[in-house]
């Protein structure tokens, strides 16, 4: 009979193989993005008027999904882009405070919690989607830039928030409704 450890290294192997084999088709869950765009959606009301004084300081490449490297199939490039923009996100609300109270944003507080929540959890389970693309943190880093400098500032907060939220509302509504077969709708078990 052969010791186990014998039979565990062509296992290990295989499935190593297997890896690297699905790695390509590493996609992002529709199931995850789609609450992801519901409850950031439903937290807040629409863009603000006041705010528009900022559209040309920040603007979303646009429109999104197009201009990608002739190198990136389609669904590559909108799951990136959809990666990228949740992170950079991401480094914001983990960077700074959201500006509560009067004259704060009036965002549902448990909406936004919730919404947290999820776009932790892609982030960290899903680096896979950037990891195959080298130089894809430098994709949108002159926006997420942008948007940093408007938060910076106290009195012009508040729009730089709003705008992040619209932008990114924005991405995953159109990567949904474009792109629906890009994600993967297999729901976990
Ligand atoms: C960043 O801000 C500069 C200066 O306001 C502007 O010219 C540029 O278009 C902005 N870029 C992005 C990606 O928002
Ligand atoms: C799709 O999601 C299912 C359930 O979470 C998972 O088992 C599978 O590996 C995923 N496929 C891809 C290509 O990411």
């Amino acid at each position: 009979m052969m010791p186990s450890s014998v039979l565990l290294v062509p296992l290990q192997l295989c499935c190593l193989i297997v890896m690297m084999v699905s790695m390509p088709t590493c996609k992002l869950p529709g199931n995850v993005i789609q609450p992801t765009h519901a409850l950031l959606e439903d937290m807040g009301d629409a863009f603000p008027a006041q705010c528009r004084q900022f559209n040309g300081k920040i603007q979303f490449p646009a429109p999104p999904f197009s201009g990608g490297p002739a190198t990136h199939p389609q669904c590559h490039w909108t799951s990136l882009v959809v990666y990228e923009s949740l992170r950079g996100a991401e480094l914001i609300f983990l960077q700074y405070e959201l500006p509560k109270g009067e004259g704060g944003v009036t965002w549902d507080e448990q909406k936004l919690e919730q919404f947290r929540n999820l776009q932790d959890r892609l982030v960290q389970d899903h680096l896979c989607v950037s990891i195959r693309t080298r130089s894809s943190s430098g994709l949108l880093s002159p926006y997420f830039n942008n948007v940093t400098a408007v938060v910076e500032q106290t009195d012009s907060a508040v729009c730089g928030w709003e705008s992040l939220r619209r932008d990114l509302l924005k991405v995953l509504k159109v990567a949904l409704h474009r792109h629906h077969s890009c994600f993967n709708w297999t729901r976990a078990h």
